[in-house]
């Protein structure tokens, strides 16, 4: 099993060949949260849409012995982090990369029988519209959605408070110099049990989606903390 000092390992790793000296993908603890999801939920095939620099993906390899498939438009992040953090010949055997723009994925990529741990790192309210249409609603029963970059605030928050809550919750996690993300960050929407979540535009479509069905929202690691949520389909 992985420890956190591997994780940190990473992180570091990552850090030198970005460049970027606090990275938001992941953290030590959201890789020790997804760890435990996936031990958890035992699913029989992962699929993580956003490769980004494998942060999640490696984690996921660690974390299980079944097929991970990762999806981004570009691998060229990932294949540069390969020089820094080779995978090994039993992991790179597990994993298929697919190359592709969400929007454009036919098929996807399950079998009707397998159960399915859906990660969702990509982000924007018309992606994550189509996300729910052609991959949520397709997930065989029993399969698990997770979907990352959302808090959770047990008072609902409004246009006084969540302000404040971006301030001492979120902004503090941020890497610096990801400007582009920290403006985009500016979106909450009520959750039908009880309080809201914050996030990118995507908690919209996803809150009205999941207060429509009355899902059961859980969160991967410890509140405050939990920067992902999930849910059973
Ligand atoms: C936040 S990063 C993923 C981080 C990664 N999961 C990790 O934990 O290290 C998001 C990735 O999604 C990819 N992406 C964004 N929009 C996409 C789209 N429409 N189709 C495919 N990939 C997309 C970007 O290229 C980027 O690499």
């Amino acid at each position: 099993m992985v420890e956190t000092a591997e994780f940190e390992r990473w992180l570091r790793e990552i850090r030198k060949l970005t460049g970027r000296p606090r990275l938001s993908d992941q953290t030590a603890a959201s890789m020790r949260g997804l760890t435990k999801l996936v031990r958890d939920t035992d699913p029989r095939v992962i699929v993580e849409l956003g490769t980004g620099y494998g942060l999640s993906l490696r984690t996921f390899l660690a974390a299980s012995d079944v097929q991970v498939v990762s999806v981004d438009r570009s691998h060229g992040g990932f294949r540069a982090s390969l020089r820094v953090l080779p995978l090994s010949d039993q992991e790179k055997a597990r994993l298929a990369l697919l190359e592709a723009n969400v929007f454009k994925i036919e098929q996807v990529p399950w079998y009707p029988w397998e159960r399915v741990l859906l990660y969702v790192d990509v982000h924007g309210d018309d992606l994550m519209r189509h996300i729910i249409e052609h991959f949520v609603e397709t997930l065989p029963a029993g399969s698990v959605v997770c979907v990352d970059d959302l808090w959770y605030s047990e008072q609902c928050l409004t246009e006084e408070t969540a302000p404040q809550f971006y301030e001492s919750v979120i902004k503090p996690l941020l890497d610096p110099k990801a400007k582009k993300a920290r403006t985009r960050l500016r979106h909450y929407a009520d959750y039908w049990h009880g309080g809201s979540f914050y996030g990118f535009a995507e908690v919209h479509p996803l809150m009205e989606w999941v207060n429509e069905r009355r899902v059961w929202v859980q969160l991967v690691g410890i509140q405050g903390w939990a920067k992902q949520i999930w849910f059973e389909v």
